[in-house]
């Protein structure tokens, strides 16, 4: 059963960049304790989903709800229920991850420093601490950005390509820190294209391609439904499928 207030409810959402429709309708929802996994080829749809999502772009109609609000009517709400990992995260270059932890948990108001420390721990960023953002490696980068959404405990995480950029030992410490966050009822929401951790991660999945939902399931639905024996493999003939369909239509005028 869902409720309205479940971590998130996508509801017809329409995303749209002048005449481009980058989301077409989209529906899907998320209860406590999933992992989400929004799945499609670049261009899909998947980042303007979670910008609508997130307040940072304005749908043109239909809604997305965290924990039963709208980031347009409650802003400060939202953003006290989700933590965010963009694309391409903004960081302040300036600081050091020191100094960015303290700045985030004093605007967050976290003052649970264990908590802190043993995300740092985690993360294996003890000997970065003092190193400006700037000079970090990528995968490094990546990490700060993850701490930084997760100081607040967010119930709702939602993450776009969280796994670019971390090497086998971060995925590997992501993976875990994810399913405890579901374990004590969280949720998350992410996009990947790296199939091999969706498939290990996901308690569901949503394959989109043209700004539409293609099909949902769990991984073994999608694998029986699609006979496919990857996700992977599921994801390119879903994505086909559809296109035929499309070729199809247009040929009937
Ligand atoms: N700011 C923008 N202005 C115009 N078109 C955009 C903009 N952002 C994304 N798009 C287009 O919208 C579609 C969906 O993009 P995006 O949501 O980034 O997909 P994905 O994250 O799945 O790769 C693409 O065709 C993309 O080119
Ligand atoms: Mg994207």
């Amino acid at each position: 059963m869902f409720v309205v207030d479940d971590p998130l409810v996508v509801d017809g959402l329409v995303v749209r960049y002048g005449a481009k429709v980058a989301v077409d309708g989209l529906s899907f929802r998320l209860r406590p304790g999933e992992v989400y996994g929004l799945l499609g080829p670049n261009g899909a749809g998947k980042t303007s989903t979670i910008k609508a999502i997130l307040g940072l772009v304005e749908p043109s109609s239909g809604s997305a709800l965290v924990y039963g609000k709208r980031a347009k009517d409650d802003p400060v709400y939202v953003k006290s229920k989700i933590g965010a990992v963009l694309e391409n995260p903004v960081l302040f270059d300036s600081l050091t991850p020191n100094e960015f932890f303290e700045f985030v948990a004093s605007v967050r108001g976290v003052r649970d420093v264990d908590r802190i420390r043993a995300l740092i721990e985690a993360f294996d960023l003890q000997t970065y601490m003092e190193t400006p953002i700037a000079a970090l490696s990528l995968g490094n980068k990546q990490k700060v950005a993850v701490v930084a959404a997760l100081l607040h405990s967010p119930g709702l995480l939602i993450l776009d390509e969280p796994f670019n950029g971390l090497d086998v030992r971060a995925v590997a410490i992501f993976k875990d820190i994810l399913l405890k966050h579901i374990e004590k009822g969280g949720a998350v929401l992410f996009s990947t294209h790296i199939m091999e951790v969706a498939e290990k991660i996901c308690t569901r999945v949503g394959i989109i391609h043209q700004g539409r939902m293609v099909d949902e399931g769990t991984v073994d639905e999608l694998k029986q439904r699609i006979h496919g024996s990857s996700l992977e493999e599921i994801l390119l003939k879903a994505t086909q499928l559809e296109k035929d369909v499309a070729e199809a239509l247009k040929g009937l005028g």
